[in-house]
């Protein structure tokens, strides 16, 4: 079967770099997104969250403790809330060290520094708004960062950008409050449902345990919000053997902790 594949990127399937290049740098970290790029990969997955004092931040849990020095430094924080800390006291935190001490001194980067990041290297980016129930409003505010760096514009919008999220809601809002971008729901919705996500979201992107040839080639049948159709990214997959097994499904984009490792093994080595 011949699947439209467009705009998810160079490789087909598009290999996502998870948090960036996450097994080899640690995990939403600049340094994670340089190593995706020294890999070679054009696309990079990262978490956005919001600071108490209203900074958008990038971070996948929604507390800062497994990825940084927190607990020592606020030791009387505690569950150390990215919601609860403001954007400077997060500035302050070590989040390589935990990965390995040639990360040391990693910072938690705010969406601005890492929208930079990305743009330097050329590279796309698959935004995913976090747990956009605690962060009312950060569909309208994640836009406008992106706005300020000049990735709204046709050149970023038709290729280069995906906002997804697991909330549908604010998938939702997003498309209503920009329906140029490119939208992507997290999750494995019935073919039932499917008509209803065609929408407002471009993109279903399931967990690969929960895929199989028949559900990617129905959600390849409805056509998205921008005329094309429905795509499909899955997540994580960081073996060869799966990488092949889900490329045959005919998904658009594999997302992966190992970008090198499903590379190598789309290209048959
Ligand atoms: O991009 C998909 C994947 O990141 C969703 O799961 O928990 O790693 O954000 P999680
Ligand atoms: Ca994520």
């Amino acid at each position: 079967a011949s699947h439209a594949r467009t705009d998810v990127g160079d490789d087909r399937p598009a290999v996502i770099a998870h948090r960036g290049a996450s097994a080899y740098a640690p995990e939403n970290t600049l340094a994670a997104v340089d190593k995706a790029a020294e890999l070679g990969i054009r696309w990079v997955e990262n978490d956005v969250q919001r600071t108490r004092d209203g900074e958008l931040v990038v971070l996948h849990d929604d507390s800062l403790r497994r990825t940084t020095d927190v607990e020592e430094v606020y030791p009387d924080r505690a569950p150390w809330l990215v919601k609860d800390f403001t954007a400077a006291e997060i500035a302050r935190l070590d989040a390589g060290s935990w990965f390995g001490s040639a990360y040391a001194g990693a910072r938690v980067p705010t969406l601005e520094q890492y929208v930079e990041r990305v743009e330097r290297h050329d590279q796309k980016l698959l935004l995913e708004i976090k747990n956009p129930e605690l962060y009312p409003g950060i569909e309208q505010q994640t836009l406008k960062v992106l706005s300020n760096e000049g990735w709204l514009d046709r050149h970023h919008v038709t290729g280069r950008l995906v906002v997804q999220s697991f909330s549908a809601q604010s998938v939702r809002n997003v498309h209503k409050l920009k329906p140029a971008v490119r939208t992507g729901f997290l999750g494995t919705p019935p073919v039932s449902d499917l008509p209803a996500y065609a929408e407002f979201t471009d993109q279903i992107n399931p967990s690969y345990g929960t895929l199989s040839l028949g559900y990617v080639s129905s959600v390849h049948a409805f056509t998205g919000p921008h005329g094309k159709p429905l795509q499909v990214s899955t997540w994580t997959v960081d073996d060869a053997e799966t990488a092949r097994r889900v490329a045959g499904y005919g998904v658009d984009g594999i997302i992966t902790n190992k970008p090198d490792v499903v590379r190598d093994a789309l290209r048959g080595k």
